[in-house]
């Protein structure tokens, strides 16, 4: 678990920001659900088998002697919010997104932590392949506009009740003829749930996946025109992807499309997997609601900052503005004009604690600040002073009164460079 503190946090703002406006864009509405839930709402829905449930949640009793789970993802508890608060009696179709953090008992390593940060959607209501391609749409955008280009779309599709039975007897059968070249996990999970050993990372495993039969080709029809209408609706959006029918995700809350987005970064290392998501038609009844189809993706908003970290760029705003006093007696003043600046709109630097100017000048060239004022007895009496350019250059006269429009009219120069 991670401390995020200022220097950093920029990054991460930048990323929440650009999924407000982007997911608003889209007609998604925020929804925020309460940290812990009842631990069987993850068991029904995201499965007893699955590794987040059976190894990886924090479980604990309250004080009323119920079983609580620091939610391990956001499907699960938007879903049981849509329930509770009866939503599909009120519109036919819903979009919803969240961020924040969910909780896994991982191990650990680059880009994947015990508590990480989800950017996630969902949209209920539409059972349409329009719908899944809409949403792949959205992360296309949203990458998009955080500038990450170096992502594949991997899309499959795992059938529905209809047809998954034939492949699974087919795959079981298969793994269990296989079954000494499996690694020992793998051998437990093909006697509880078989389809994980093809997301097992061991390359053994891999290997025998690989010749494994074929999800695809078990499709029944309406699953595989399902299948192939997304296909071409990606088309249509001039979105790329792969099919890869190894895709099988984590959980087992998903009919028909699955999909992730994958990094080819080498600094995610095997955490490669920005995103994914899926369509969980079965979810909402299965939970005891109305039978909605739903479809959704969530983002790792922690392996999307380590991406764009690489990426070189600065997210830090520095100030447009250090005011530096030049006498003890101009403290006031300096607090008094720091504070009007602001209230006018800039971001404005002062050393409360006063000092010689020399220290002030030095933390001025360290806070990166675009312009430095400096306030002393003179600049008082005359109601006039000079800003510095922090990179260079002439100092320009400015009125007391009209700081902040004197340095809005600058043209931006490149940063200075904080001194080390
Ligand atoms: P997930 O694949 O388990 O799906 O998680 C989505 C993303 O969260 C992953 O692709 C990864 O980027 C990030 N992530 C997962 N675990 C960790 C971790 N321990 N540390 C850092 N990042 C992590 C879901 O959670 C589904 N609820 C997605 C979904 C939404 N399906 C339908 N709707």
């Amino acid at each position: 678990m991670n401390d995020l503190l200022p220097g950093e946090i920029e990054v991460w703002q930048f990323v929440e920001s650009t999924a407000r406006t982007l997911f608003g864009r889209f007609g998604y509405g925020e929804v925020r659900t309460p940290m812990v839930e009842d631990t069987a709402l993850f068991v029904r829905s995201v499965g007893e088998e699955t590794d987040i449930v059976g190894k990886e949640m924090y479980t604990f009793e309250d004080k009323g002697g119920r079983s609580l789970s620091l939610r391990p993802e956001g499907t699960a508890p938007a879903a049981r919010a849509y329930i509770e608060h009866s939503v599909s009696n009120q519109e036919p179709v819903s979009r919803w997104f969240y961020m924040g953090p969910m909780f896994r008992y991982e191990r650990m390593k680059t880009g994947r932590y015990r508590q990480f940060y989800q950017i996630g959607a969902e949209a209920y209501g539409a059972r349409e392949p329009a719908q899944d391609a809409e949403l792949m749409d959205v992360v296309v955008q949203f990458l998009e506009a955080l500038g990450l280009t170096d992502v594949t779309l991997n899309i499959n599709s795992l059938g529905d009740d209809n047809c998954r039975p034939a492949y699974h007897a087919k795959l079981v059968e298969y793994l269990n003829a296989h079954r000494e070249e499996l690694c020992a996990d793998c051998q437990q999970r093909l006697e509880r749930n078989p389809l994980r050993v093809l997301d097992c990372k061991n390359e053994k495993c891999q290997a025998v996946a690989a010749a494994g039969p074929n999800v695809l080709e078990f499709l029944c029809e309406p699953c595989r025109a399902h299948f192939t209408d997304l296909q071409r609706k990606l088309g249509v959006l001039g979105i790329k992807y792969v099919v890869n029918h190894r895709l099988v995700r984590g959980l087992d809350y998903y009919t028909r499309t699955v999909f992730e987005f994958i990094a080819s970064h080498p600094a995610l290392g095997t955490a490669s997997t920005v995103g994914g998501g899926g369509r969980y038609d079965k979810m909402m009844k299965g939970l005891g609601g109305p039978d909605v189809p739903a479809v959704g993706f969530a983002m790792g908003l922690d392996r999307l900052v380590l991406l764009l970290k690489e990426g070189g760029k600065t997210f830090t705003q520095r100030p447009d503005l250090f005011i530096a006093v030049a006498d003890e007696g101009s403290q006031d003043a300096g607090l008094a004009l720091a504070s009007r600046l602001r209230r006018e709109g800039l971001k404005v630097d002062f050393d409360t604690r006063g000092g010689s100017l020399k220290s002030q000048m030095k933390r001025a060239d360290k806070s990166g600040a675009r312009f430095t004022l400096v306030l002393g007895e003179q600049e008082r009496q005359s109601g006039q002073a000079k800003l510095k350019p922090m990179a260079g250059g002439e100092p320009i006269p400015v009125a007391l009164d009209s700081v902040a429009a004197t340095v809005r009219a600058q043209p931006e120069a490149p940063a200075a460079a904080p001194a080390s």
